[in-house]
């Protein structure tokens, strides 16, 4: 997969060199390639940003340095990108849009900050992308590179061969409408806490049907608005 990062702050991105994301780009499973926006500017300040027509707070993304970047990366996109745009005003990202995602061969993402990128950014790169706006979340960050860190792991660890055991992917939480049952090790008795008796049994018939169960319970406890949706898919649950 070919993921490509525009922002005026590149070295926000570097956790992406660690752990199981940086060793799938020395593998050569992700080439993902971190560009700095102002590259893309032509004034001895390198400015990016302008005050907002119709007054208001703040500062907005210039539109030029955004469309040189855009035309840049597009020119060596060998298939259709994605172009992800971060921001609190954009659909929720999910785990069903990181699937979707994963699918794709290219993915693009444009850290806006300050009060956001001119709109009509939006409508020149419909040309030659896939446009989406997505949201982490009901709250608001400073811009979008720790999005795109939060996106990005959410996709690449999706990729065949990006996480060791494929297995671990199965049972997650989002996955199937429920969060994961609660997890332990050893020792059984750590400081006079125990271990669940159903998990030392050896039954895995009780094994499964007590940890569905957790599921279940954790989810009407954590997540009422999750477990409704369940519900009405599971009547029999
Ligand atoms: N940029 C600013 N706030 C954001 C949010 N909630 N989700 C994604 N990108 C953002």
């Amino acid at each position: 997969m070919r993921l490509d990062v525009l922002s005026i702050f590149p070295e926000y991105l570097a956790p992406l060199d660690l752990s199981l994301i940086g060793k799938a780009r020395r593998d050569g499973l992700l080439d993902l390639r971190v560009h700095d926006l102002r590259e893309f500017t032509h004034d001895r300040h390198r400015t990016v940003d302008d005050t907002p027509y119709g007054g208001g707070a703040g500062m907005v993304m210039k539109p030029q340095p955004w469309s040189e970047a855009l035309d840049a990366v597009a020119a060596q996109a060998d298939s259709r990108p994605v172009l992800i745009v971060p921001g609190p005003g954009g659909e929720r990202f999910t785990q069903a849009i990181a699937r979707e995602l994963a699918q794709r061969p290219h993915l693009v993402f444009a850290c806006g900050r300050y009060e956001g990128i001119d709109e009509r950014v939006y409508d020149y790169a419909a040309r030659d992308y896939d446009v989406r706006v997505l949201s982490l979340g009901d709250y608001v960050l400073n811009g979008g590179e720790v999005a795109v860190l939060a996106m990005v792991e959410a996709i690449a660890r999706l990729l065949p061969g990006v996480i060791g055991n494929a297995e671990s992917l199965v049972e997650e939480s989002h996955e199937d409408g429920l969060l994961e049952y609660p997890v332990y090790t050893k020792p059984a008795d750590w400081n006079g806490r125990q271990v669940p008796d159903v998990l030392l049994s050896g039954d895995h018939g009780r094994i499964a049907t007590w940890r569905h169960q957790q599921r279940l319970e954790r989810t009407a406890a954590r997540r009422p608005d999750m477990y409704e949706a369940y519900r009405a898919e599971h009547p029999e649950a």
